[in-house]
């Protein structure tokens, strides 16, 4: 029996979305939703290991999802959802890590990085990649589309959902990653991967102040305005090659290799072309936080539609392994 495609990803509410989340997960999301069944989470357990205010994930939970409708997602087309409506989920977590050996765990880079950048070493950061794999096996999901960072993530979920069918028989779908080739990793205003923990990001729906200071902060050589510049290697072009038409770019990039073309100008067409991209969808997003009614009810529905997939993976998977 063929399965057919179903995409699911996870985004964490740990701060405001920005340009490296949109073009590296966000925009393929949105797109994926026309072209299979599409589930999309809003990953509120997972930002407990960054985020300790309960008002402030409460709000972040919001934003998120007010942003990915604001962005285009079709609540009619794709499930939107809490993490936390499915709490059962903690279950085939454990499932999992009862068939899972801390070798496999230890060598996640995800892990290694948020404590070498002095993230605290707590039980449910390194628990982490167990309970994404539960929410990945748990939807059935066969293609997992994310940045690049998250790939290992999705290698291990392959081997936890491995390891349990080779303990039990086969259980789990073994997912794949997707990860997006335009925009594996998309640079900030500093040059390194963008991140809202590296205070690098330009946030999709900052106001304009805000967004013309991070946009005017993004950091250059010293080139001076006549000489001709390698636009491969600014993050101005970087950036604005993502968002403009290739048309656009490449005329960018010509203006960059013939000199005479100064950062200061281009981070100004960068500025105008992030404001013609994402100004309407501020907008939308400005409308949906005004309305959290509205919004809890499309992570309700959601919520029912996941459930019940979720809820016959895990009674699988307890029957597989003699706990029903
Ligand atoms: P952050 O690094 O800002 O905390 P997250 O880890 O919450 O971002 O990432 C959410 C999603 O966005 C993931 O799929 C991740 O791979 C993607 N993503 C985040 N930053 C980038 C980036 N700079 N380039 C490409 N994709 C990114
Ligand atoms: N770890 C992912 C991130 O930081 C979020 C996430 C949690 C996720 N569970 C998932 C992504 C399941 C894909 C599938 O971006």
């Amino acid at each position: 029996m063929t399965q057919p495609i179903r995409f699911l990803s996870g985004i964490q509410p740990s701060g405001r979305l920005h340009l490296g989340n949109y073009f590296g997960a966000i925009a393929q999301h949105i797109a994926l939703q026309s072209e299979g069944e599409a589930l999309y989470f809003i990953a509120n357990y997972h930002a407990l290991t960054t985020v300790n205010d309960a008002t402030q994930l409460r709000e972040l939970t919001r934003d998120v999802a007010a942003t990915y409708l604001a962005l285009g997602l079709d609540p009619q087309r794709a499930t939107l959802f809490r993490q936390s409506d499915i709490p059962e989920l903690h279950e085939l977590a454990w499932l999992l890590a009862t068939v899972t050996g801390m070798g496999l765990l230890e060598r996640a880079h995800a892990y290694k990085d948020k404590v070498a950048r002095g993230v605290p070493a707590k039980v449910g950061l390194f628990y982490y990649p167990v309970l994404m794999a539960a929410d990945i096996l748990a939807y059935r999901s066969n293609i997992v589309p994310v940045g690049a960072d998250q790939a290992q993530h999705v290698e291990m979920t392959r081997d936890m959902a491995g390891y349990f069918n080779h303990a039990y028989g086969e259980t789990f779908v073994l997912p794949e990653a997707r990860v997006s080739e335009a925009a594996s990793v998309v640079p900030g205003t500093d040059g390194q991967k963008m991140s809202k923990s590296y205070g690098n990001a330009i946030e999709l729906f900052a106001d304009d102040g805000a967004l013309k200071k991070a946009v005017m902060g993004i950091v250059t050589d010293s080139a001076p305005v006549d000489a001709p510049k390698d636009p491969t290697k600014n993050v101005i072009f970087q950036l604005y090659a993502l968002a403009a038409s290739p048309a656009e770019a490449a005329a960018m990039a010509e203006a960059f290799r013939a000199g005479g073309y100064g950062y200061g100008e281009a981070k100004k067409a960068l500025l105008a072309k992030l404001k013609e991209r994402f100004g309407p969808a501020r907008d939308r997003y400005r409308e949906w936080l005004k309305r959290p009614d509205d919004l809890e009810d499309v992570l309700r529905a959601g919520a029912t539609r996941a459930r019940q997939v979720a809820l016959a993976t895990i009674d699988a998977a307890r029957r597989a392994c003699g706990i029903a």
